[in-house]
């Protein structure tokens, strides 16, 4: 039996939510939650908690339901991780927003910190992974110079089918290696999306490209849990049944209704609290160069869901909290300044971990230089710990609040517990402020101004509107 399934390591693997630095009895009075203002909230946490229920009973929240209901998926996408392992050197993503954070999050959690720059050997022979999630030519051509494209797949992401930047990366793409290959351009690529909407699904089934698609109802952001981000995974030899099965974990741990045992409700009522007086600014910081890309994906997770002009009811609330990203203890030394003596508008939230994957012991030296030698003999891994802890006691100190998500150790079951904790967070953040955290209008309105900039037919409207808009004042370009 594969140590995952065995419940005495899945509990030994649980992660935990530490909301002491939240709270009055810590923080002080001033700043600090009390039981009561969570207490307070009682109505709108059971209204909260129904309402995702109701939404989940009723097939409208199919993200959720991802680590029960792909067992055929996940067979096609090991199969296919085995045909791409035999025949290529190298598997790139293209795809932006939540078509590449989620994949970048994992490949960096999981796989060697080096990854891409191990030789084959090194890598168990797994293809090494690029994500191009960006359209700077120097970008794309960069990638050109260190990838073979005969030796190399291309995965390309996209829900909508028509987003301009994966399209054209497509596009581009296509063109060389049909020059390149001919007819057999079609193996190097694989398409990853919607069933029915959107153009790819059309191109990609016109030209008999393979395809995985993303199910109806999993919005980009809340994808990684999908095709989206298990076949990039399996392709550099993520375990995607752990992953799941640590997010089908988290799931059990969350159906408790009192929000004191349940961590992703709590976590978004404690948020919620904090956003209500004042605290606008949400920080992730990893202590851990392997979650250190988490924080980019919780980053537009919370941004993209929370971030809203308009309530459910139609009123403009202007709402969301701004997402931040630190790394531990590299950011020590750029932004805990602001954090402990700069103004109370922030939740810092740290991501911690109990045991990593190498330790480096410190050697002694230079015993007549106290100042030095005192290092000597611990290890960089005492030394982050309590790097952390003092981080987290300065914040204290300071009255700013914060808290802890601690993983036991970085591995697949770990971080499907850690996607599922924050997508269900920033769900339940979402029913309390009232909003839909599922769409997002104000991205969509960039998409559209870009369509209608490079001709996209059946966009003039938008052109028109475009052209007129105020001409910009040479005086005020200095
Ligand atoms: O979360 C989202 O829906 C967005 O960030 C999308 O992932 C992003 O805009 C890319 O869209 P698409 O997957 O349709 O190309």
């Amino acid at each position: 039996m594969e140590r995952y399934k065995d419940k005495k390591w899945q509990e030994s693997m649980r992660i935990t939510f530490d909301f002491n630095n939240m709270m009055k009895e810590f923080i002080g009075e001033d700043q600090g939650i009390g039981r009561d203002d969570i207490k307070n909230m009682e109505e709108k946490t059971q209204d909260a908690i129904n309402a995702l229920k109701e939404m989940r009973a009723s097939g409208n929240m199919v993200w959720a339901d991802l680590p029960y209901t792909q067992e055929d998926v996940v067979a096609e996408i090991l199969d296919t991780a085995k045909d791409i392992k035999k025949k290529f050197d190298a598997f790139v993503v293209l795809g932006i927003g939540g078509s590449a954070l989620g994949p970048i999050a994992a490949q960096q959690a999981l796989n060697h910190l080096r990854y891409n720059e191990l030789s084959k050997a090194e890598r168990g022979g797994y293809p090494r992974l690029y994500v191009l999630d960006n359209i700077d030519p120097e970008g794309i051509n960069a990638l050109f110079d260190v990838i073979d494209i005969e030796k190399t797949v291309f995965n390309v992401i996209t829900k909508s089918g028509s987003t301009s930047e994966t399209m054209s990366q497509f596009l581009i793409i296509r063109d060389l290696l049909k020059k390149k290959l001919g007819d057999s351009y079609k193996d190097h690529i694989i398409a990853t999306t919607d069933r029915s909407k959107g153009n790819l699904i059309k191109i990609a089934r016109d030209e008999g490209l393979k395809l995985f698609y993303i199910p109806d109802g999993v919005g980009g952001r809340f994808s990684e849990l999908c095709p989206v981000g298990l076949l990039p995974a399996a392709v550099c030899g993520i375990d995607i049944k752990q992953m799941l099965a640590g997010a089908a974990f988290m799931d059990e741990c969350s159906k408790e209704e009192n929000i004191f045992k349940n961590g992703p409700y709590m976590a978004a009522t404690l948020q919620y609290i904090a956003f209500r007086d004042g605290k606008n600014i949400s920080v992730m910081m990893p202590y851990a160069d392997s979650l250190k890309f988490m924080a980019d994906w919780y980053a537009q997770l919370w941004a993209e869901s929370l971030g809203k002009k308009m309530d459910r009811d139609g009123n403009l609330i202007y709402t969301g909290q701004t997402p931040v990203k630190a790394l531990g203890v590299t950011d020590q030394h750029s932004q805990i300044q602001l954090y402990a003596e700069g103004p109370f508008d922030k939740v810092i939230t740290f991501l911690t971990v109990d045991k990593y994957k190498s330790k480096v012991d410190i050697p002694h030296g230079y015993k007549d230089i106290p100042a030095v030698s005192f290092l000597g003999g611990h290890s960089l891994n005492d030394l982050i710990k309590a790097e952390g802890l003092a981080t987290e006691y300065a914040l204290l100190k300071a009255e700013k609040l914060n808290r802890t998500i601690n993983l036991p150790e970085v591995n697949e079951f770990t971080l499907g517990q850690l996607l599922y904790f924050l997508e269900l967070e920033t769900a339940f953040m979402g029913e309390l402020l009232n909003i839909n955290a599922f769409d997002q209008p104000g991205v969509e309105e960039g998409k559209n101004a870009t369509y209608a900039l490079m001709g996209r037919p059946g966009y003039e409207g938008k052109k028109a509107e475009l052209d007129n808009r105020p001409k910009k004042r040479d005086e005020y370009i200095i």
